[in-house]
């Protein structure tokens, strides 16, 4: 076993997307032994790679970064002689939610323009059911490769996790399918030896391809659960989070989820739109997925009629309210914005005439103030809309010595009595 691995790590692997799923994974292939390319068509995100430098902030990539090497390159001739690539581009809807498959197709048809024979070719991207067969396969067989044969093409779904201070690349579980036992095998064996987790072969690509959304739609569809019985509650003055916390004593069968003033990122928010629109073509309609993504898309306008609310309550208008916005990115010490329902708020608020006072520690080039100090010192109301550490660090007396007379608390984080007791007032999202 260890002598086949030795062998093993001595393949080319060639990973496609340098992003945050294609970075770390290519960094881990590296610091296991295997020889790796990395190749995007961002240059500029290259170029920091090149350096030994993270495009992004994630503390597991700027741990290992320094240690591995990765040769990246734009430079399509430079896939030649790989034996495996890993596909890791994006997978979008528009801005009616349909899927976005050009990056898919493109990456395929590069390796199948350059790649040589008997090579293993393993899409992460999160796709719904069907893309490898009906997308993904018929591109390497227009390209003359028998799939089984000549080309081994296998689906293992990435579940890393940003800014996760246990899970990353190198120790989640993951599951695989393929087309043929070879590749199954060849993708078992290969996942076998970077991560520590369990790799588990299923019956099918189609199987593989289905878990990933299955679990990304269970987190959308119990968000949305909370996010209703937040909006319920708030009329019967119940919290919520209290509620909770409370239904976690019971050992079994519950599973918390937290409201909040929406769902961002490039998977929750997305992937049940990959599923709704694949059962459409079979005349099924997802009605709980297309309600799940309904309630949560409504979170944003929600927590702004919620501050148009306070405000109108201490007789002030939306219009030329001095709101500092706490937060960009969609989730707590990152700097990722995809799907930010902060920038939704923004967006309308703005609209609305609101004068706005912006600070995110991690996303400086959209902030309009450089410090939590100055946002705190210019806003007479303020909405949290991300959950960094250092908003949840801001004494009581600060708010009240910079006379802050609102705050909604757009991920429930702040504390609430402690807050109320200073006389200021409070709205949390169902609390
Ligand atoms: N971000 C996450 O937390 C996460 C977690 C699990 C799964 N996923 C899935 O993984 C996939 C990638 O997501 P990501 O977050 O890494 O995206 P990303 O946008 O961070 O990175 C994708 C990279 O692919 C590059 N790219 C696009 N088209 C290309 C092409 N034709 N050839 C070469 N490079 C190309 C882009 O320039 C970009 O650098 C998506 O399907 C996503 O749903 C993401």
């Amino acid at each position: 076993m260890e002598k086949n691995m030795s062998e093993q790590k001595k393949q080319k692997v060639c990973v496609i997307g340098m992003g945050y799923v294609g970075l770390p994974l290519a960094a881990v292939c590296a610091k296991k032994g295997y020889d790796v390319t990395g190749f995007d068509t961002d240059t500029k995100k290259l170029a920091i790679i090149a350096k030994g430098k993270s495009p992004f902030k994630e503390e597991f990539l700027e741990k290992l970064l320094p240690q591995v090497k990765i040769n990246v390159t734009a430079n399509e001739k430079k896939l030649k002689g790989h034996d495996i690539y890993l596909i890791c581009v994006p997978t979008p809807v528009d801005a009616k939610y349909f899927p976005i498959l050009t990056p898919v197709i493109e990456a395929s048809r590069t390796v199948a323009a350059n790649m040589k024979k008997g090579a293993l070719v393993v899409l992460e991207s999160t796709v719904n059911p069907g893309v490898s067969a009906e997308i993904v396969k018929p591109i390497f067989e227009k390209a003359g490769f028998q799939v089984g044969k000549d080309v081994f093409i296998a689906h293992c779904p990435e579940r890393v996790n940003p800014g996760d201070p246990k899970w990353n690349v190198g120790n989640l579980p993951r599951v695989v399918g393929s087309f043929d036992e070879k590749g199954l095998q060849m993708a078992k064996s290969f996942y076998e030896s970077i991560v520590s987790g369990e790799v588990m072969g299923m019956d099918s690509i189609e199987e593989a391809e289905a878990v990933k959304i299955l679990e990304n739609a269970f987190r959308d569809v119990n968000i949305a659960f909370v996010n209703e019985a937040a909006k319920s509650f708030s009329h019967l003055n119940i919290d919520i989070t209290n509620v909770i916390r409370g239904a976690s004593t019971k050992p079994y069968s519950f599973m918390a989820h937290w409201p909040s003033c929406g769902v961002g990122g490039h998977c929750i928010p997305v992937d049940p739109y990959y599923m709704i629109e694949k059962a459409k073509e079979h005349n099924f309609d997802h009605k709980f997925l297309r309600t799940a993504r309904t309630i949560n898309n409504s979170m944003p306008e929600y927590t702004i009629d919620l501050l148009q609310h306070r405000l109108n309550q201490i007789e002030k208008s939306v219009k030329g309210a001095k709101i500092g916005i706490m937060g960009l990115s969609y989730k707590a010490n990152v700097s990722d914005l995809r799907e930010s329902p902060a920038l939704k708020i923004v967006e309308k608020l703005r609209k609305m005439g609101a004068d706005l006072i912006i600070f995110d520690p991690f996303v400086p080039q959209l902030s309009t103030v450089k410090s939590l100090d100055e946002l705190l010192e210019k806003s007479d109301a303020l909405l949290l809309t991300t959950n960094h550490t250092e908003f949840m660090k801001i004494p009581v007396k600060t708010f009240v010595k910079n006379n802050i007379k609102i705050i909604v608390d757009g991920k429930n984080c702040l504390d609430k009595k402690a807050i109320q007791a200073a006389g200021i007032v409070y709205a949390g999202i169902g609390r």
